[in-house]
């Protein structure tokens, strides 16, 4: 059996407010939240965009808030890191590329593998010929052992408004390579800052809110002039699989208000 706990974009920043929301209230409520009521998961996936803008003073702040953790953290790489920066303050697994914030964890019921979607200065992602050898490789090394795959940003539409431009580019090959291996049984997207399930070439995803703040349905119809998060709850994953069935809980971390400014 493996738990673990997803949390995505906590868009972290040591001083002010992002979309008039406080990073540090809402990933310290996240922090507690898991620290009372899921301190046995193995550990906590946190899928990318860990920071707002990317100075070593917000990862070093991270850093140290995450330290209250009492599960051990996989940080990830979203299109608001810095990749360098990220790499000088939070500690990575073992078994992490050198260029890239990539890495394999062995669990009880089957690999997990984070993976790198950064394009440097975009906000779309990419997967390049040196990420995709190590996938491959991973792929090809698990055999039929079962692969679990958190990423950062999309690798196919979703249908948000505007942010079908931020997804990963070539996704569709990166799909079609993922198709090629039957060990692959799960997609764990983060980006979007919303909640969505489906298939995607017969393998079953899911995105995450974000930690911080949320993004609006589809209808009514939004662009990034008109942006104006939704007033709707943050809340993380909690993740169980026992022999390659997943079940996935979205728990609420806080209600809506707390650390949102009065004007929102
Ligand atoms: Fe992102």
């Amino acid at each position: 059996m493996l738990k673990a706990i997803w949390m995505s974009d906590p868009h972290f920043a040591h001083e002010g407010d992002i979309m008039g929301h406080d990073p540090r209230v809402r990933l310290q409520a996240a922090i507690d939240h898991i620290n009372q009521h899921h301190h046995d998961a193995r550990f906590c996936v946190i899928s990318g965009d860990m920071v707002n803008r990317g100075s070593e003073a917000d990862y070093e702040a991270l850093s140290k808030l995450l330290n209250q953790l009492v599960i051990p953290v996989l940080p990830m790489v979203g299109n608001h890191d810095d990749r360098l920066i990220f790499r000088s303050k939070i500690p990575v697994p073992d078994l992490c590329m050198e260029n890239f914030i990539q890495f394999s964890v062995s669990t009880p019921e089957g690999w997990v593998l984070c993976l790198d979607t950064q394009k440097h200065g975009s906000d779309a992602g990419e997967f390049c010929a040196q990420r995709r050898a190590w996938l491959r490789r991973a792929l090809t090394d698990a055999g039929s052992t079962p692969v679990y795959i958190f990423l950062h940003h999309p690798p196919m539409p979703l249908g948000l408004p505007m942010q079908d431009s931020e997804n990963m580019e070539n996704g569709e090959a990166f799909l079609d390579m993922l198709s090629e291996f039957e060990c692959v049984k799960y997609l764990f997207i983060g980006h979007v800052h919303r909640a969505i399930t489906g298939t995607v070439k017969g393998i079953p995803f899911s995105t995450m809110r974000s930690i911080l703040y949320q993004a609006p349905a589809p209808r009514p119809d939004w662009n990034w002039e008109t942006f104006k998060p939704a007033e709707e709850a943050s809340s993380l994953g909690v993740l169980t699989i026992v022999n390659e069935a997943v079940n996935l809980q979205f728990e609420q971390i806080c209600k809506f208000e707390h650390g949102v400014r009065p004007a929102i």
